[in-house]
């Protein structure tokens, strides 16, 4: 069987799964990408321009002054020594682990971290745990055994603050805690929460007073700020760590001028942003009011809304109805989620009309009864 054959054929299987996937442009009300405070879908004039291309990395010829600023004003967002861009946050969080832990050391993942640590991990060829998702008492009994073994230099805990996929947030303060008592260095993912929670919207871990009991923190640009990039916020060895060491940032070429000052608005937008904050958790609570009011159980803290279906089938055929409707909720199917617990994956934005959001509602439990098993077609 040629090469091209094979992958055909595990091409069907996964279609005969209800697992294929496809490109597709957005069609219909978004309620499926992460633009939580609806600045990446508006449209900006640009002021004046700047070179398209950086036309190296950022240690060769890509760092562009504006960077400097950026990362300033990142840091003081924070209240953190430094921080330091990096093209997404997929490289970010891969860069940022392998580099800071090395083989050697030890390492406590939670289950449902996103893929791009998992990769981190790997790469850095420390010894990995896998806790179970937020239980810190397993995850304290693990750090205990660590902590009894010579064999380990540094522990570390890695965990995302509001969890993509599950739409819950992790019980940062007690593994912030934990860790400590261990003598174990936490890395927090805030892909989902920035803009959204926290003094001027920098985070959870900022929000709970945690930025000095954290080693570090990894945000991205692409969710809720609305534009490409990515970055690490920690202390300022840390960040010279990183620009000497860190492969995936000393090795690519830099994002463009052009998106350092895109970052400069997002982040003053961002900063100053308390009414579309308000405006996402208010829509949020009523849409998870209605849907409770139809008895339906959805899944999730808040503005990531999850409603369980289980079959990889069944939730394209949900979401599919859903589309045909004017949502484009999508189906979250394995391996990003594990099998038998497919999920429509709904997210609230601060620029939703609260009808629509309503009429979501109204539209979901014509499509999933209360436990969000399907309805009957
Ligand atoms: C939790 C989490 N971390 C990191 C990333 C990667 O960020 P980026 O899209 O900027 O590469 C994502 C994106 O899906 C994510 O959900």
């Amino acid at each position: 069987m040629s090469l091209l054959d094979r992958w055909q054929r595990e091409l069907d299987d996964l279609r005969a799964l209800g697992r294929d996937r496809q490109l597709r442009p957005p069609l219909g009300h978004d309620f499926s990408s992460n633009d939580y405070l609806g600045y990446g879908a508006r449209v900006f004039s640009e002021p004046s321009p700047l070179p398209r291309g950086s036309t190296a990395s950022r240690l060769l010829r890509g760092h562009h002054p504006l960077w400097d600023i950026v990362e300033e004003r990142i840091a003081r967002w924070h209240g953190a020594e430094s921080a330091l861009i990096f093209n997404t946050g997929y490289m970010a969080n891969e860069g940022l682990l392998s580099t800071v832990i090395a083989p050697g050391d030890w390492v406590a993942s939670d289950q449902f971290n996103h893929a791009s640590i998992i990769d981190g991990l790997r790469l850095s060829k420390a010894e990995k745990v896998i806790y179970p998702h937020n239980d810190v008492h397993a995850l304290k009994e693990q750090l205990r055994r660590a902590r009894q073994s010579s064999a380990h230099r540094e522990l570390f805990v890695v965990t995302e603050s509001l969890f993509s996929m599950e739409g819950d947030v992790a019980p940062l303060v007690d593994i912030v805690e934990t860790a400590q008592n261990y003598g174990a260095n936490v890395i927090v993912d805030e892909a989902h929460s920035t803009g959204c929670f926290g003094p001027q919207g920098s985070g959870l871990v900022d929000d709970l007073g945690l930025r000095d009991r954290v080693l570090a923190t990894m945000h991205t640009g692409g969710k809720a700020l609305g534009i490409p990039g990515a970055y690490v916020a920690g202390s300022k060895v840390l960040r010279d760590y990183l620009v000497n060491r860190c492969r995936q940032l000393i090795f690519a070429t830099a994002l463009p001028p052009q998106i350092a000052r895109w970052w400069k608005e997002a982040l003053d937008r961002t900063w100053h942003d308390d009414d579309g904050r308000r405006r996402l958790h208010a829509l949020t609570s009523s849409f998870r009011g209605a849907l409770n009011e139809r008895g339906i159980k959805a899944g999730g803290d808040h503005y990531i809304v999850l409603i369980p279906i289980g079959g990889d089938v069944e939730a394209v055929r949900a979401a599919e109805k859903l589309q045909a409707a004017g949502f484009d909720v999508r189906a979250i199917r394995p391996p990003t989620v594990p099998p038998g617990a497919s999920r429509l994956r709904i997210s609230i934005h601060a620029n939703h009309e609260s009808a629509t959001v309503a009429a979501l509602a109204e539209a979901i439990a014509g499509v999933v009864l209360w436990d969000g098993s399907p309805t009957r077609p």
